[in-house]
């Protein structure tokens, strides 16, 4: 593009154009701005994807997108300059009435390339979200960092981190991945709160097939190695993936009306015309008194959840633990629940991987906790331990050790061993906990139990099998029944399953002052 943006230099002949001209003059150079490399949008939409801004639009309340910087571009060491935008749209606008900030990388120009420019550009947008406290998307769909510009392509990753990391837990980062994300870009993604895939058009990985055919040998193609359903299903990076864009961008709205714009901000309240006191008589349908029948905790979500809606964070990985944001009585609330249809809901290695970071970020933005629990333990086997269960597991014990937002338990059936306390237990911190007369708490299972404290008794015995279910029974009717942890102060209360909704929205709301008690450190050293 050769035409200059800039006016005329004072004393030129076009220097005299009136206001009226420049103004007409502005119009023409901001709609070429605008619109672009016709061919280029072209091949963008025959990949089946939105341009830069049509994602804005989609994202943002209508009208509302006040964009910066659309006339920066590469002038320096440049001939011709740049074109306009450096391939990013920047700027701010709104969804659902509420300030954002975003920005989009706009694959028709330089391949949507990162140089100085387009840091810089990026850069400013972070700076402002940050200072405004609002939070900030990431439209991400780029070929990386600009190969002509070399290192100064990488220092302008290096600032976008470093910006990512110092707004963790200060406004809510959203990354929506919408084409290739590719190298060390990968790892903003990795540092925000939230990451967004679209089936067929985006993908992750930090080194493509390419060189990972010439060093390992391996053949595979960019969706195989890094497509939203590998990162949805089996990396765990992304946390929500759809079949088109606009469903990804209507699912990022609704997430943000679920979040407070900052941490210093209270999670939205909206009425939502669901009944606070609503009962749920069909949870007692729903889940099943024996331990062993299982059962799909999703369906005990919606019938708690105002209207029955949630959004699922990482539904399809580390399926043996629901996490999951809805409201109760208007009030945002984070929702982790054991998932008996998963491996019976035990912990691993990928669920306290992903119940820590939820109840991190729940934390950091004021969102309260809700756990229902039905655990039988953490999964046994070689592969976890030397995979590192110790240290996975501390991360979730952690997370919740360490949250100071009002935090509710509720048990529906079995929670044994290890497994429950971390599960939000009192012991560790939970403001209240509730259970259904179904609850069977205790150090692990009767016949597990009686095998281990009669181990001889079993050895001699003519009928051990007689034996041994006499001794569950006694042992579960001693120390498994439904009362043993109320009457120790362990459970605050023995509840109707129907009385869930309602009893959970009391305590919430008798919790909504609660403050954090916080013991002067610079920051502790979690498991990692
Ligand atoms: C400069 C780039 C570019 C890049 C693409 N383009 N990537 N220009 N630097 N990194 C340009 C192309 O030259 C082309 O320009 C236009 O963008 C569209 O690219 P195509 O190749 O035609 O598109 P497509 O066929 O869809 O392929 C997309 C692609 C491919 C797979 C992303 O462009 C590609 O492999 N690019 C290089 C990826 C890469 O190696 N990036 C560096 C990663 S390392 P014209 O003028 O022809 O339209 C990295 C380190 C970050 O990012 C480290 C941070 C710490």
């Amino acid at each position: 593009m050769s035409e200059q943006p800039s006016g005329p230099a004072p004393g030129s002949a076009r220097h005299a154009a009136t206001t009226r001209e420049r103004v007409s003059r502005l119009r023409e150079l901001r709609k070429r701005a605008v619109q672009g490399d016709e061919l280029a949008t072209e091949r963008q939409h025959a990949k089946g994807k939105l341009t830069a801004r049509q994602r804005l639009e989609h994202l943002l309340d209508s009208g509302s997108f006040m964009e910066l910087d659309l006339f920066r571009r590469r002038t320096a060491g440049a001939d011709p300059a740049g074109p306009p935008t450096d391939g990013v749209v920047t700027g701010s606008g709104t969804v659902h009435g509420r300030r954002v900030f975003a920005y989009a990388q706009d694959f028709r120009v330089l391949g949507g390339s990162l140089g100085e420019v387009h840091a810089a550009k990026i850069h400013k947008v972070m700076d402002l979200a940050l200072a405004a406290g609002a939070p900030l998307v990431a439209l991400n769909d780029s070929g990386g960092a600009r190969i002509q510009e070399g290192v100064t392509a990488l220092a302008g990753y290096g600032g976008i981190f470093r910006r990512n990391v110092r707004a963790s837990g200060v406004i809510p980062q959203i990354s929506v991945v919408l084409g290739p994300c590719a190298g060390g870009a990968a790892y903003s993604p990795a540092l925000t709160d939230f990451t967004f895939m679209v089936r067929d058009t985006s993908y992750m990985f930090v080194t493509g097939p390419d060189v990972i055919r010439t060093v390992t040998g391996e053949s595979v193609t960019h969706e195989e190695l890094g497509g939203a359903d590998v990162h949805a299903t089996t990396s765990g990076v992304a946390a929500f993936v759809y079949d088109d864009e606009a469903a990804c961008l209507d699912d990022v709205r609704y997430l943000i009306s679920l979040l407070p714009s900052n941490s210093h901000d209270v999670p939205p309240l909206r009425e939502t015309g669901d009944p606070p006191d609503r009962r749920c008589p069909r949870l007692a349908d729903i889940v099943p008194a024996d331990p062993k029948i299982s059962y799909d905790v999703r369906a005990v979500i919606e019938e708690i959840a105002d209207q029955g809606e949630f959004l699922e964070v990482h539904e399809e990985w580390a399926g043996g633990m629901v996490c999951a944001l809805a409201r109760l009585g208007g009030r945002t609330v984070g929702i982790l629940a054991s998932q008996p249809v998963v491996r019976a809901g035990v912990l691993d290695i990928d669920t306290s991987q992903k119940g820590a970071r939820f109840v991190q970020m729940c934390d950091a933005f004021g969102i309260p906790l809700v756990t229902l629990v039905d655990v039988p333990g953490f999964l046994p086997g070689v592969e976890q331990e030397h995979h590192g269960i110790i240290r996975h597991g501390a991360k979730l014990l952690y997370a919740y050790c360490d949250a100071t937002v009002p935090r509710v338990q509720v048990i529906l059936r079995k929670a044994y061993g290890g497994a429950y306390i971390v599960m939000d237990s009192r012991s560790i911190g939970a403001d209240l906990s509730f259970a259904w007369p179904t609850n069977e708490i205790a150090v692990m299972g009767a016949d597990a139990a009686v095998s281990v404290i009669h181990r001889r008794e079993l050895a001699a015995a003519a009928e051990p099998d007689r034996l041994r279910s006499r001794l569950s029974a006694q042992y579960a009717d001693e120390l498994m029944h439904p009362f043993y942890a109320p009457e120790r102060g362990l459970v605050d209360d023995v509840i109707d399953p129907a009385d869930t909704r309602l009893v959970v929205v009391r305590a919430l709301e008798l919790l909504s002052e609660k403050r954090p008690d916080l013991v002067p450190r610079k920051h502790g050293n979690p498991p990692a």
